[in-house]
């Protein structure tokens, strides 16, 4: 099938290697450089548990950005599939007019089948015939990824006054122009109807560089909206996800989905915030909005979506409610004018948490989700330290108190990212955000070593190490794997941390900001170097940090020693970001006798190394095994290797 396969190849890449390097008799010091650093001692004592590893501490956060969801992992693949219009009119549509047609298009105010699609394109035909025909065509969000073998299915509505013959759907191979799927559509005179159609691909070699076109062959004019075309669907969910998305997060082990943003959730303006309602229900009565993020959105991927992914993940949400800040730097007053908004919060979590009898839960079922979804903290805003005013304590308080009244079993975040506004607020998490170059991203590692206990728990709701473009390179992930290390230890305080942004459509101009974990375009995806780093600490996190001292290390060594108690395995993460290799003499404390650990690596020759949509392994993680004589190992991290080692006691 079209994308699946994805999360299963990551482990077959680690057997492939682990049985190469194990047969090949490899061990760790092998694959050090010749260069080295002083030995350093690293003392864990497994017997000693130090503090709590949370089990949330994982999780996801992605928002319209990037293509993630329009052009992304929302599978919809007609671009404008609305003929939302702007200045340049309805792109990327465009006329169709083969041989001797004549014909036009027009964005049409006056008809469209709903009241939130109050509007359609017309095509006006005055002359086609067989072989001549007019039309419309599509290029999709940076062409079509198609599949062999493989069926997609499209609808639309139409409308037309006088029979202008069948609608006739094509796939077009843009280099060949070939047809790869081919579709006819009856369409009868009369109101604005819905049509059906499949277009079905033979044992065709994978492609992105295709178009769709939908013609005729006769005078007359007729006028389109809603325009949808979807591959198989993750789950075969109705109106769901693209597969090989959905499979590289599921591969991250995650435990949550902070949701629906980031600026995302604000908007530039208060009017262009989610207003989660017009997200529900059926796609023609879902009007989209102008995203922060330059460009339209057609909310396919709304408040339901969210949480079937959330559920077809078997993840969390963390509901992000708007409080009445956007962007462009405007905010709603206290009192008065923010109770709509705050109604609105209370609504939503409703839809989110209702039983069938409550009127949002209700709305809910009747949108195909009878079952509440679970729930357990609530941000309120994002990012409000931006707002200059210093409204927030007022509009997190007035949230706050309804929200706690009427949920009082729900944890509330805070957005001030800092503790100016902590001692105004008292919040029962704090969301704080961090965006960093390599560099800086390791001077952070010690940031909460030695931070207070007794203040907010931290939600960590953005981070990233920023250098690569559009995706992390081996900097970067060194960088974010050292973080990584700190928020394990500190995770007694930390208990919730989301990467972000998540995913990037790697097409020319789909980006608007550098640095996202997962790259794609319309057929494949690559996992960037962080997103190995973050898949495998998160798969290795271990209950509790068992305790450790180190003496020696360079000043770019990182590490991380946490236990799965049950299991009796010890997590071992080792960041070594210098470019001289780091001997360590290890002593561990309630490990005896001979052991075979799992050692998993990753390694870039470079900061600047990477991987690509067109060199997608470059870096990978390679597993080999490891024999460990007794209490004492002496190992050597290679410069520039991140290593995960599992050890059981
Ligand atoms: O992740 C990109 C943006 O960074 C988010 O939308 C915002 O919350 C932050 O400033």
């Amino acid at each position: 099938m079209f994308y699946t396969g994805i999360a299963s190849r990551f482990t077959g890449i680690l057997r492939l290697c682990s049985l190469l390097l194990v047969m090949a008799g490899i061990a760790s010091s092998v694959l050090a450089q010749s260069s080295s650093g002083a030995e350093a001692q690293l003392n864990i004592n497994v017997t000693q548990i130090i503090s709590p590893v949370s089990p949330t501490l994982y999780g996801l956060m992605t928002e319209e950005i990037n293509h993630s969801y329009d052009g992304g992992l929302y599978a919809e693949m007609i671009q404008n599939r609305a003929f939302h219009a702007n200045w340049e009119g309805t792109p990327p549509w465009d006329l169709v007019r083969r041989g001797n047609a004549v014909a036009s298009r027009s964005f049409d105010k006056s008809t469209g089948p709903s009241e939130a699609l109050p509007y359609s394109m017309k095509l006006t035909v005055a002359s086609a015939s067989d072989g001549n025909e007019a039309g419309l065509s599509n290029p999709g969000y940076w062409g079509y990824g198609l599949r062999p073998n493989t069926t997609y299915s499209g609808s639309l509505y139409a409308r037309e006054d006088a029979d202008i013959g069948p609608l006739t759907v094509e796939m077009i191979n843009n280099a060949t122009g070939s047809v790869e799927a081919q579709a006819q559509v009856a369409v009868k005179p009369g109101p604005w109807a819905r049509y059906e159609y499949k277009l079905t691909t033979a044992a065709i070699s994978p492609s992105t560089a295709n178009h769709l076109e939908f013609t005729v062959s006769h005078p007359g004019a007729i006028w389109f909206q809603l325009v949808s075309l979807t591959p198989p669907t993750f789950n075969n969910r109705p109106n769901g996800n693209r597969p090989d998305l959905m499979n590289r997060m599921a591969a991250m082990h995650p435990k949550f989905l902070r949701l629906p943003g980031g600026n995302y959730l604000e908007g530039m303006t208060v009017e262009d915030r989610f207003d989660w309602k017009k997200t529900i229900g059926p796609l023609l009565d879902r009007p989209g909005h102008q995203g922060p993020w330059f460009y339209w959105s057609t909310d396919g991927l709304g408040l339901l979506e969210f949480l079937e992914w959330c559920e077809d993940l078997n993840v969390e949400p963390v509901l992000a409610v708007y409080a009445g800040y956007s962007l462009g730097g405007t905010h709603v007053a206290t009192g008065k004018d923010l109770e709509p908004y705050v109604q609105s919060a209370l609504d939503e979590v409703e839809y989110v948490t209702g039983d069938a009898s409550t009127q949002w839960g209700a709305e809910r079922a009747r949108d195909g989700h009878p079952a509440p979804f679970p729930l357990h903290s609530i941000e309120i805003g994002n990012e409000d330290y931006l707002d200059k005013s210093g409204s927030y304590p007022g509009r997190y308080a007035q949230f706050a108190e309804a929200l706690h009244k009427r949920y009082p079993q729900y944890k509330l975040i805070a957005t001030d990212g800092n503790s100016e506004y902590e001692t105004k607020v008292h919040p029962d998490i704090s969301d704080e955000h961090y965006y960093k170059s390599p560099a800086d991203m390791m001077d952070l590692v010690h940031r909460y070593d030695k931070e207070s206990r007794s203040g907010p728990k931290i939600f960590v709701g953005e981070w990233a190490t920023r250098s690569g473009t559009p995706t992390p390179n081996f900097g970067d992930a060194l960088g974010d794997a050292a973080w990584m290390t700190s928020m394990e230890r500190n995770s007694d305080l930390i208990i919730m941390a989301s990467y972000a942004p998540l995913l990037v459509n790697v097409s020319p101009g789909a980006m608007q900001w550098p640095t996202d974990l997962i790259g794609f375009d319309a057929g494949t995806t690559y996992a960037s170097p962080s997103y190995w780093a973050q898949s495998l600490f998160a798969a290795h996190l271990g209950d509790g940090t068992a305790e450790s001292s180190i003496s020696g290390a360079n000043q770019r060594f990182f590490y991380s020693s946490t236990v799965s108690s049950k299991e009796k395995v010890l997590h071992l993460k080792l960041v070594n970001a210098s470019s001289v290799d780091q001997p360590l003499s290890l002593s561990l404390t309630g490990i005896n006798g001979a052991h075979t650990a799992t050692l998993i690596s990753l390694h870039g020759a470079t900061f600047a190394a990477t991987n690509s949509i067109n060199a997608p392994e470059a870096i990978h993680p390679v597993e080999l095994a490891v024999s460990i004589a007794d209490s004492h190992w002496t190992h050597t991290v290679p410069a520039l290797t991140i290593e995960v080692i599992d050890l059981p006691f």
